[in-house]
C-alpha cells in the first residue's frame, strides 16, 4: 500500500515512521534551565551519528506549537546536557519522567530517582542507568518551528562497574546492560534479550562462496 506524505497529515505521518521504525534506543536526557533548575525526558528519536567526532542525537519537538519541550529549550540556552540509557528496570521510572508536567518541575524527582554529579557538564546523571554520556551542544538543526535535531558531542561516558568486560580493551558486556527500545503505538516497548550472531563477510570468503555456489548450478 502506498502511503504519499503529501497527502496525509502530520499526526499520520508520525503514526506511520514511529510503527515501522522500530526498535528505536531511548536517550533519556537531563538538562538544565539557565537558573538551575533540573529537567529529564526520554526521547527515542534517538542514535548515534559518528565515532568520530563521538556525536549523538534527538529529535525534540514541541508539547504545543511556540512552546519548545524544557529539554530543547535548555538544551539551547546552556549547551550541556546528559543522555541516559535506559534499562529494563528502569522503564516505569523513565515513563514517569514522560508526563507532560508544566515547564519547572523536577521530573527527578517526580519519579524519585537518585543522580550523580557529572564530571564535565552542569547537570547530573541518573544513578540507575547503567551508561551516562556527558554532551556539549554541537548543534540543533531546526526542522521546521516546532521541531530540532539536537546533535551533541560526548565528552565523557559512564558505564556501570559491573558491564565493563575489559577496561583496557573498551569491551562492554552489551547484553548485559539490558536495555529497552521503543517499538509502535503508544506504550509498546522491546527487550534486546533475543539475538542471533552474523560475522561479517570478508571480501575474499565471498569470491569464494559465489564461485562455490556457481559450480553447484552447473552441476545441476
Ligand atoms: C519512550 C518515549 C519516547 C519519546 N520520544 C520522544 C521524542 O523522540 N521526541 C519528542 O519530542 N518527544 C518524545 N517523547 C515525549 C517526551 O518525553 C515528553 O513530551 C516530555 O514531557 C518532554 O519533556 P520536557 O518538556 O521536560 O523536555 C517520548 C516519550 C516516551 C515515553
Amino acid at each position: 500500500m502506498l502511503f504519499d506524505f503529501a497527502e496525509i497529515s502530520p499526526r499520520e505521518r508520525y503514526k506511520l515512521l514511529v510503527s515501522t521504525v522500530t526498535p528505536r534506543p531511548i536517550a533519556w536526557v537531563v538538562s538544565q534551565s539557565l537558573d538551575g533548575r533540573l529537567n529529564a525526558a526520554p526521547f527515542s528519536f534517538f542514535n548515534a551519528f559518528s565515532g568520530e567526532p563521538p556525536v549523538v542525537g534527538m529529535g525534540i519537538s514541541s508539547h504545543e506549537p511556540g512552546r519548545p519541550k524544557d529539554t530543547r529549550r535548555n538544551i539551547r540556552e546552556t549547551r550541556q546536557f546528559v543522555v541516559n540509557l535506559v534499562s529494563e528496570e528502569a522503564a516505569e521510572a523513565m515513563n514517569v519522567t514522560a508526563i507532560e508536567f508544566e515547564a519547572g518541575v523536577d521530573e527527578l524527582a517526580e519519579a524519585e530517582l537518585k543522580t550523580v554529579p557529572s564530571l564535565y557538564v552542569k547537570p547530573p546523571r541518573i544513578a540507575v542507568s547503567p551508561v551516562s554520556m556527558e554532551c556539549e551542544l554541537l548543534q540543533i538543526v531546526d526542522l521546521g518551528q516546532d521541531n530540532g535535531l539536537v546533535l551533541g558531542r560526548v565528552l565523557a561516558m559512564h558505564v556501570r562497574d559491573d558491564v565493563v568486560l575489559d577496561a583496557a580493551k573498551h569491551y562492554i558486556d552489551t547484553p548485559r546492560l539490558k536495555l529497552i527500545g521503543r517499538m509502535h503505538g503508544t506504550g509498546w516497548y522491546a527487550r534486546t534479550t533475543d539475538l542471533f550472531l552474523m560475522d561479517r563477510i570478508p571480501r575474499a570468503n565471498w569470491n569464494l562462496r559465489r564461485d562455490h555456489n556457481s559450480h553447484d548450478n552447473d552441476g545441476r
